[in-house]
């Protein structure tokens, strides 16, 4: 079931949103050459507590960090280490879920480590742009899930060959980090296709491959890398849908 969310339920997501699109930012001050994935971790979770939110990343289904940090050719749910050390021309996705006073919200940047490649720097341009087709997709009237799916995947893929993950989506966000609907980054007939209604709020969420979408799972059973050892991307909003189209709840 789709749990649609009032004014203020909706006001309240945006305050946790606002504590988490500061630590965002906070990240970009700190990521160097040289800082390990623990440190931007712990600089995380200091800021999230420290402003009165739960990182809930924390201990869901047993994920042991504040954060998701992950590095090149990992996609997502990248677990922080003291023996990771980012160097220049790496890139670095790091995905945060904040509560605050009961409320949930998502997001999601991929930061580059110094200078990165031109065709580094171009796969981190067109997944962010992917977010945001995404997001243009939903203020569409009488636009459904799907719209966000193709817009990604017309952007990523058709626009300019890259991957599209599969095996991983967007979510209904808010009272619980993952709730219904699916936000699939391509477009399924199996996967259900509601139109979008005023009170939904949902994590919408590009995982980008500069190669094959196909992805694996390290044996820790939470890394999730590229199959082909090429580069990924990741950006993520929370966003709700309103009477008057669509706010984003994770952007200052
Ligand atoms: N933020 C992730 C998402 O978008 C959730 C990570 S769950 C964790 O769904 F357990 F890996 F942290
Ligand atoms: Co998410």
């Amino acid at each position: 079931m789709i749990q649609l969310k009032n004014r203020h339920e909706i006001d309240k997501i945006r305050e946790s949103g606002k504590v988490l699109a500061e630590c965002l930012l906070t990240l970009d001050e700190v990521i160097r050459p040289g800082i390990t994935t623990y440190d931007v971790d712990r600089i995380a979770h200091e800021f999230i507590t420290s402003h009165g939110g739960i990182p809930s990343c924390l201990g869901y289904c047993g994920y042991p960090n504040a954060t998701c940090t992950s590095v090149n050719d990992v996609v997502i749910h990248g677990i922080p280490s003291k023996h990771l050390v980012l160097n220049e021309g790496d890139i670095i996705s790091v995905d945060i879920c904040v509560t605050l006073d009961g409320f949930v919200s998502d997001s999601t940047r991929t930061y580059e480590v110094g200078k990165v490649s031109p065709e580094v720097h171009k796969l981190n341009v067109v997944t962010r742009e992917c977010l945001y087709r995404g997001i243009d997709a939903a203020r569409k009237r009488n636009a459904r899930i799907s719209d966000i799916a193709s817009a990604v995947f017309k952007h990523a893929f058709s626009e300019n060959g890259y991957g599209v993950v599969r095996d991983y989506t967007g979510h209904g966000v808010g009272f619980d980090l993952h709730e219904e609907p699916e936000v699939p980054n391509y477009v399924s007939p199996l996967i259900p296709n509601p139109r979008l209604k005023p009170g939904m709020v949902l994590a919408v969420e590009p995982m980008i491959n500069m190669g094959t979408w196909k992805i694996r799972t390290m044996k820790d059973g939470w890394t999730v890398k590229t199959a082909d050892g090429r580069p990924a991307c990741h950006w993520e909003h929370t966003i709700a849908i309103t009477d008057d189209g669509v706010e984003v709840l994770t952007e200052l």
